[in-house]
């Protein structure tokens, strides 16, 4: 039993994870996407399984596959597909981590044939998606609740609004500033702030090890409840 736990310290949780960038459709052949590749929240997943736990991994697009029959992927391709996937898993985790890198913005009307070149100007209007994790947030109940902040000023300051605003337990502050970290690297350089704004500076280290130390955040907050 003893031997158990250490080895697979999150048996028996359930996590819910989302990657990956969103689409957000323009016309049939054209979207507003971003460069996220989706590796980091395919880290945590398959080092989340790794330890024992049952992991939902909701993908925007990416070529990365799970490497892990505890993780159930479910593909989407928009910021409103994701937000259907995960509040149909929420109530049944123990964990939620939002990795992806979900689309501010969506065209507010999707053209349903090819837009045709015209004008010399052109301009899409663009609404608001819906935030994800901060909808998670509003109506958590036990769910440890990890979110990610991508900032480039004021970081430690937004990152924390962000704790409050989304209702988190931990953020991952993402440092763009550091050239070996963020998007399309194999290296990530963050800084953990917890819920009473502990903050906490990591190194600049692979990917998986930085998915790693968010693991050990939660296997943390498993033993002290
Ligand atoms: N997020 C989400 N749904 C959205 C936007 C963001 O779930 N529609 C999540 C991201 O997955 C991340 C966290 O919210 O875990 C923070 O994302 P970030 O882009 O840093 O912050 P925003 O709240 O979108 O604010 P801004 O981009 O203006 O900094
Ligand atoms: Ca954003």
């Amino acid at each position: 039993e003893a031997d158990l736990e250490s080895k697979l310290p999150l048996k028996g949780k359930k996590i819910l994870i989302t990657a990956g960038p969103t689409y957000e459709a323009i016309d049939p052949v054209r979207f507003i996407g971003n460069h996220s590749s989706g590796k980091m929240g395919f880290d945590i997943a398959n080092e989340a399984a790794k330890l024992g736990a049952q992991v939902i991994l909701v993908a925007g697009p990416t070529h990365f596959k799970a490497n892990n029959g505890l993780v159930e992927v479910i593909n989407v391709i928009s910021a409103q597909e994701m937000y259907d996937v995960c509040h149909s898993y929420y109530n049944e985790v123990d964990v939620a981590i939002a990795a992806a890198a979900v689309a501010d913005y969506k065209p507010k009307v999707v053209a349903s044939q090819k837009i045709k070149k015209a004008a010399d100007e052109f301009s899409i209007e663009l609404e608001k998606t819906k935030d994800i994790l901060a909808s998670l947030g509003a109506i958590k109940k036990d769910q440890f609740l990890i979110g990610f902040a991508l900032e480039t000023e004021n970081e430690i300051e937004n990152a924390k609004l962000k704790i409050q605003k989304k209702n988190l337990d931990l953020i991952v502050l993402n440092s763009l500033q550091d050239e070996g970290a963020g998007f399309k690297k194999e290296t990530n350089k963050v800084t953990f702030i917890d819920k009473d704004f502990k903050i906490e500076p990591m190194e600049l280290k692979a990917k998986e090890a930085v998915a790693s130390d968010i693991l050990n955040k939660v296997i943390l907050h498993f033993r002290k409840s």
